[in-house]
C-alpha cells in the first residue's frame, strides 16, 4: 500500500512566534519520490516531522489519502522514518534491529522471514548477526533502511539519511535508495540540502527557503525554468552566474542588456521573451547564465542566437575531466542571501492578501515575497563596485566550463559567446522575467 500525502497551507510556529514553515501547500502522489530541498534551517525537517506526526501542525491541514490527519498519532500513520544519525539499538544485532518494529507491531509473530527477505533486498544477509559497533557507516545505514522497509510502511520519510557518509558511499546508497523505493512503489519524502542528491533522486523537487515553498517541479523544470534567483542559484553546479545588468531599449536602436563594461545585444527580430523585456527599460535586472550558456570561441564562429563577450582570465580551476575558468567581464555579481546560511531572523507573519492583481497572486503563489528578498541590490548599477568582502573570494564574475585541453592562463583576454537561448533574466525582486514567467510549468497543466 502506498499513500497520497497532501499539505494545505501548513504552517509551523514555535514558541515566541517564530514561523519556521509558512503556508506550505504540496500534493504528493501515491508512489511519488518527492525531495524537499533547501539550505540548512529552512524548515525541511520540521515539514517531515509534521508529516510523521512528531510535530504539531500550527495551522493548515495534512491529508493522508484525502483524510484529515492532523491529529492522527504517529503510530496510526503507517510511515517509516530514516534519519541522518541512523539510531540503531547498540545492544541488538542487525537482525534484531530490523525485526524490532515488527515485534512491537505484532508481538506474537516471528519476524524472521520478513527480516531475511529485507536483508536479501539490501544485500546485507551476512550482517544480520553483527552488532552496530561491528558495522561500517554505510552498513549501519543499510540496516537502518532495512528496519524502515521491513515494516512495509505506506510511506518513507527520510531526513538527510546519507549526510554522515563519505562521498563515494553516498553516491552508491543514493542509487540503492532510488532503486529500492521505486521497486517498492512506496511514497517517499526525502529531505536534503544537497541539490545534486535532490536532482538525481526526485521525481519532483520542492525547493524551500526560509520556510516558504519557492517552487516545486521535476528536476528538469526547476533547473530549466527556475521561478526566481534563489532557485536558479540553489540548483545546478557550477552555480549559475548572476550578473547585474541594465536593460536599454531605445525606440530606434537595438535592445541591449548592459553588464557594466560590456553588453549583450539582443538579436533582431526580438524573440517573444526578449520583447517582454522592453518594459524593463532603464531598470536594473539580474542576468543568469548557466555554464552551458557561455562557451569559449572566436566571435566569428558565432551561431545564430549567440552574442559576443570578452573575458579576462582570473583563475583556472582544474577538475580533471573539465576546467572551470573564472573570467572578469567587468560586470558585478548579484548577491543572493541565505543560499547556505540559516534562515534570516523571523519576520512577523503577514496575512495573505485575498484580493490583488493576477500578478500579485502569481507572486503570492511563487512565495518569493513572503520570505524576504531573494536578491540584494543595494547600490545602483552605475556606481563603482563595493569593496571586496572580507572573506577571500576568487575574483571573476563569470565562471565558464570547458574541456581540459584548452590552455588558459591568468591575464589572457578570451573571446566568449553567450547563447541567448539559455539566457535567464530576473527582476529586482529576483523573480524570473525571461523566459516569460507564463512558462511556469505547473500553471500550464
Ligand atoms: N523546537 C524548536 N523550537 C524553536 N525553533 C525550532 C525548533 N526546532 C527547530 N527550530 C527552528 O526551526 C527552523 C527550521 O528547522 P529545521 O526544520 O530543523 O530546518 P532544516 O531541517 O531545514 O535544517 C530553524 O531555524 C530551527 O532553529
Ligand atoms: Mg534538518
Amino acid at each position: 500500500m502506498t499513500r497520497a500525502i497532501s499539505l494545505h497551507d501548513v504552517s509551523k510556529v514555535y514558541a515566541k512566534g517564530v514561523r519556521v514553515v509558512d503556508r506550505l501547500t504540496l500534493d504528493i502522489a501515491p508512489g511519488e519520490f518527492l525531495v524537499l530541498l533547501g539550505p540548512s534551517g529552512c524548515g525541511k525537517s520540521t515539514v517531515l516531522r509534521m508529516i510523521a506526526g512528531l510535530e504539531d501542525i500550527t495551522d493548515g491541514s495534512l491529508l493522508l489519502d484525502g483524510e484529515w490527519a492532523n491529529d492522527l498519532p504517529p503510530s496510526g500513520r503507517d510511515m517509516a522514518m530514516v534519519f541522518q544519525n541512523f539510531a540503531l539499538y547498540p545492544s541488538m544485532t542487525s537482525g534484531d534491529n530490523i525485526g524490532f518494529p515488527l515485534r512491537i507491531e505484532n508481538p506474537g509473530a516471528d519476524p524472521r522471514d520478513r527480516v531475511d527477505a529485507t536483508a536479501r533486498m539490501l544485500g546485507i544477509e551476512d550482517l544480520l548477526d553483527r552488532y552496530p559497533s561491528q558495522l561500517s557507516g554505510g552498513e549501519r545505514q543499510r540496516v537502518a533502511m532495512g528496519r524502515a522497509i521491513a515494516r512495509h510502511p505506506s510511506a518513507f520519510l527520510m531526513d538527510e539519511p546519507l549526510s554522515n557518509l563519505d562521498a563515494k558511499l553516498r553516491n552508491h546508497l543514493r542509487a540503492e535508495i532510488s532503486k529500492l523505493t521505486r521497486e517498492l512503489g512506496v511514497t517517499t519524502v526525502y529531505v536534503t540540502h544537497d541539490q545534486s542528491e535532490a536532482m538525481s533522486l526526485g521525481d519532483r523537487v520542492a525547493v524551500l527557503r526560509g520556510g516558504v515553498l519557492q517552487q516545486v517541479g521535476t528536476p528538469r523544470e526547476v533547473y530549466g525554468l527556475p521561478r526566481n534567483v534563489f532557485v536558479a542559484a540553489f540548483v545546478g553546479t557550477p552555480r549559475i552566474n548572476l550578473l547585474r545588468g541594465l536593460v536599454r531599449a531605445p525606440l530606434d536602436g537595438a535592445m541591449t542588456i548592459s553588464l557594466g563594461k560590456q553588453y549583450l545585444r539582443l538579436p533582431e527580430p526580438l524573440s517573444l521573451d526578449h520583447q517582454l523585456l522592453r518594459v524593463q527599460q532603464g531598470r536594473e535586472v539580474i542576468v543568469g547564465l548557466r555554464s552551458e550558456a557561455v562557451r569559449i570561441a572566436k566571435h566569428s564562429s558565432a551561431r545564430p542566437g549567440e552574442v559576443p563577450l570578452t573575458g579576462l582570465v582570473e583563475h583556472v580551476e582544474y577538475q580533471g575531466h573539465e576546467i572551470l575558468v573564472h573570467f572578469n567581464t567587468g560586470s558585478r555579481p548579484a548577491v543572493v542571501p541565505d543560499l547556505e546560511a540559516p534562515r534570516p531572523a523571523a519576520r512577523p507573519a503577514r496575512r495573505r492578501r485575498r484580493e490583488g492583481t493576477v500578478i500579485d497572486r502569481l507572486r503570492e503563489r511563487a512565495g518569493a515575497l513572503r520570505a524576504g528578498p531573494v536578491v540584494v541590490l543595494d547600490e545602483p548599477a552605475d556606481e563603482p563596485p563595493a569593496p571586496a568582502p572580507a572573506t577571500p573570494r576568487i575574483p571573476g564574475d563569470l565562471v565558464v566550463r570547458t574541456t581540459p585541453d584548452i590552455d588558459l592562463r591568468h591575464g589572457m583576454q578570451v573571446p566568449l559567446l553567450v547563447d541567448l537561448a539559455h539566457l535567464f533574466v530576473f527582476d529586482q525582486h529576483g523573480e524570473r522575467i525571461c523566459p516569460n514567467p507564463a512558462h511556469l510549468p505547473d500553471l500550464e497543466e
